[in-house]
């Protein structure tokens, strides 16, 4: 008789896990209808009441001076270089292991996004490979806090600095974070956050800068405005899009705002446990959040398995299994020269044809991220921390059970 649920056996759970975003709570409800009623549905004037009362509330609680609210989670990275002046011929510098966005966004303002290895203890930007990378036409380094991490933003301010750099680290999976007690998006010259269906603040779609520039926060808030100046003598016109988010989604964002706090101290606890319970099972190695991280949030939890112990089979069986025994689990990201997202011969830019070497995905190699996203990470997606201790402990259950019957996985 079949054990493991993909093979016809009895799933470890059989309860659904907390939707998400929550489809029962009726303040979101009164939220949106009181924006219906009122005829504001736009982002125009910028930015609008709700979107200005949300961009207070998330820069007071990351810490941040100031929050520039918009579309989603990639055009922010694209303001943000934008407004630091960052295009033709310049470069960025970006980890292997990141969504697609992180590469894009130097693209879209029109810079070259250089490519570095991750560490193989964080699965985030190597500092020393950002070192190396670094070259005169370097104008900026774009971190990822990736999953339940943080970059080593000790050691990338460090080369920030000395060489001149500006920092946009990319929070899509960071909110709430602390560094050394400084909020994720308020320790580089801008942060950005994801505000999509499913981050952990979300409004279905939506971005938010941080900075605590007030030079940058008045260019930023222009280019989403298609260039209208922010100045009080008007006289800063941008160059800019209309990237103004609704007021629809603005309300949503000031009640998920309000539940966030409790929410993530939730989801700390229920996070430790799973690392303490993951890293019992043969074959896992659990990456335990960087000492420094004093306030802990985080969006997807991910730790490694070794192929070995996993009697040959790789992660996406691994996760296929996951799902089957009714615990939503994720590969998640491939390494960028692996990424179908990642299309930069597509491109038209003329940086990219000056630099197609380093833009051609068969020259590339990072054999930590390849390691990590070909056979290694295992994503606990984010609703996992949303049923207290049994949700983990399924989780960690379902692992354990796949581990020892894994010889029974279909071929990866
Ligand atoms: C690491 C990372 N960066 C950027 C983004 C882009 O955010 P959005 O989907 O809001 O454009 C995401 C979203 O999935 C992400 O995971």
């Amino acid at each position: 008789m079949a054990t493991l649920a993909i093979n016809g056996g009895t799933p470890v759970r059989a309860r659904a896990y907390p939707s998400w975003p929550p489809t029962d709570d009726e303040e979101y409800v009164a939220a949106v209808g009181e924006v219906v009623r009122s005829g504001d549905w736009g982002g125009f004037p910028e930015p609008g009441q709700r979107g200005d009362a949300f961009e207070k509330a998330f820069a007071a609680y990351q810490g941040a001076r100031h929050g520039i609210l918009m579309m989603n989670g990639t055009v922010t990275m694209e303001v943000a270089l934008k407004a630091l002046g960052i295009g033709w011929g310049d470069e960025v510098i970006i980890p292997a292991l990141t969504f697609a966005a992180t590469a894009y966004a130097p693209m879209a303002a029109g810079a070259l996004p250089v490519i570095v290895d991750v560490a193989p203890d964080t699965w985030c930007i190597d500092p020393d490979l950002v070192e190396a990378a670094v070259t005169p036409r370097t104008r900026a380094i774009m971190p990822v806090h990736l999953g339940h991490q943080m970059a080593d933003m000790d050691r990338i301010m460090n080369i920030a600095r000395r060489h001149g750099l500006a920092v946009v680290e990319d929070c899509a999976h960071a909110h709430g974070q602390q560094w050394s007690g400084q909020g994720a998006g308020c320790i580089g010259d801008f942060g950005s956050f994801s505000h999509q269906s499913s981050k952990i603040l979300t409004s279905g779609e939506g971005g938010t800068l941080l900075t605590n520039d007030e030079t940058l926060a008045r260019r930023a808030h222009s280019i989403v405005d298609c260039g209208r100046a922010k100045d009080p003598d008007e006289k800063e016109y941008t160059f800019g899009a209309n990237y103004r988010l609704s007021e629809l989604n603005a309300a949503l964002l000031v009640v998920a705002m309000k539940r966030f706090p409790a929410q993530q101290a939730e989801r700390a606890i229920a996070g430790k446990r799973l690392e303490a319970l993951a890293a019992e099972i043969p074959g896992v190695r659990v990456m335990p959040a960087d000492a420094r991280i004093t306030r802990w949030s985080f969006y997807n939890y991910l730790l490694a398995i070794d192929p070995d112990a996993f009697a040959g089979r790789t992660n996406e069986v691994v996760c296929e299994a996951m799902e089957a025994e009714g615990i939503p689990a994720e590969v998640q990201y491939p390494p960028m020269n692996h990424y179908e997202l990642f299309q930069p011969s597509l491109s038209r830019l003329p940086v990219a044809v000056e630099f197609a070497d380093r833009l051609d995905p068969t020259r590339m190699s990072f054999p930590v991220a390849e390691a990590a996203g070909l056979r290694e990470s295992v994503y606990f997606m984010e609703n996992t921390f949303r049923d207290g201790e049994q949700g983990v402990q399924d989780a960690a259950d379902a692992l354990a059970k796949i581990q020892a019957h894994a010889d029974e996985l279909p071929a990866s």
